[in-house]
């Protein structure tokens, strides 16, 4: 039998940030999905745009010091085909939780809108028109990635559940 060392758990930073942004995330992707349904139930649009700015914050903080660790070995080892798919949906989160903000900041910049943190202060705005590509495409990308988003979450959640009940192996802890 391998004898694995090191450690057992993600570093403190890494755990609190993967909470604090995976319950930002999750407040936005329902605020953004349900404002959609309930248009009647007046899902306050500009606390969603806030949050998604406050979740671009926080994710470049998390991807710089995501460089500076390994992550610890899983013990006991992953199978190769939820290896793949773990590595997949891990770095397809990343890429997300960049591009989700980042295609919201440029058509809200086209908008007539401020982009207003919390009542706190303003955002900037980029300096883009409605009539420029880029603001329809970054529109219709942040529908679309949210949808591709919001799978990824059930996936994830669903394997940290799936690890947790069926396997039994412990996994969940790595992040608590
Ligand atoms: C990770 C962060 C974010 C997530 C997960 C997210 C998610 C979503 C989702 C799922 C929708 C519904 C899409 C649809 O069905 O049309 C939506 C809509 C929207 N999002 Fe975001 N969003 C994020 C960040 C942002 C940011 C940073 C802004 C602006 C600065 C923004 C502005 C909007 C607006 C204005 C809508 C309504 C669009 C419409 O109804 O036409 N979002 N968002
Ligand atoms: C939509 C919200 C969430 C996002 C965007 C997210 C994102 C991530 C990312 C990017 C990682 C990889 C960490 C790294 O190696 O740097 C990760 C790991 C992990 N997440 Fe989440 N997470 C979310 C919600 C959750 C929830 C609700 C749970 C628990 C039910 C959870 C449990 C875990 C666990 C156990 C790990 C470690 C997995 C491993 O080591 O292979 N996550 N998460």
């Amino acid at each position: 039998m391998t004898n694995i060392s090191g450690p057992l758990r993600y570093n403190q930073v890494a755990r609190a940030l993967h909470w604090i942004i995976a319950a930002l995330i999750l407040t936005n992707l329902t605020t953004g999905l349900l404002g959609d349904t309930f248009e009647e139930l007046k899902i306050p649009v500009p606390s969603h745009v806030a949050t998604g700015i406050l979740i671009l914050l926080l994710s470049l903080v998390r991807l710089g010091w995501r460089f500076n660790w390994r992550a610890p070995a899983y013990q006991p080892a992953l199978s190769p085909w939820m290896g793949t798919v773990s590595w997949i949906t891990h770095r397809a989160f990343y890429g997300l939780m960049i591009i989700m903000p980042l295609t919201g900041w440029i058509f809200v910049s086209a908008s007539k809108y401020p982009i207003s943190m919390y009542g706190l202060f303003l955002w900037p705005k980029l300096p883009l028109t409605k009539a420029m590509p880029i603001v329809g495409a970054a529109a219709e990308a942040h529908e679309i990635l949210g949808y591709g988003f919001a799978a990824l979450a059930a996936l994830h959640i669903g394997a940290a559940l799936y690890h947790t009940y069926v396997l039994k192996d412990h996994l969940l802890r790595r992040m608590l």
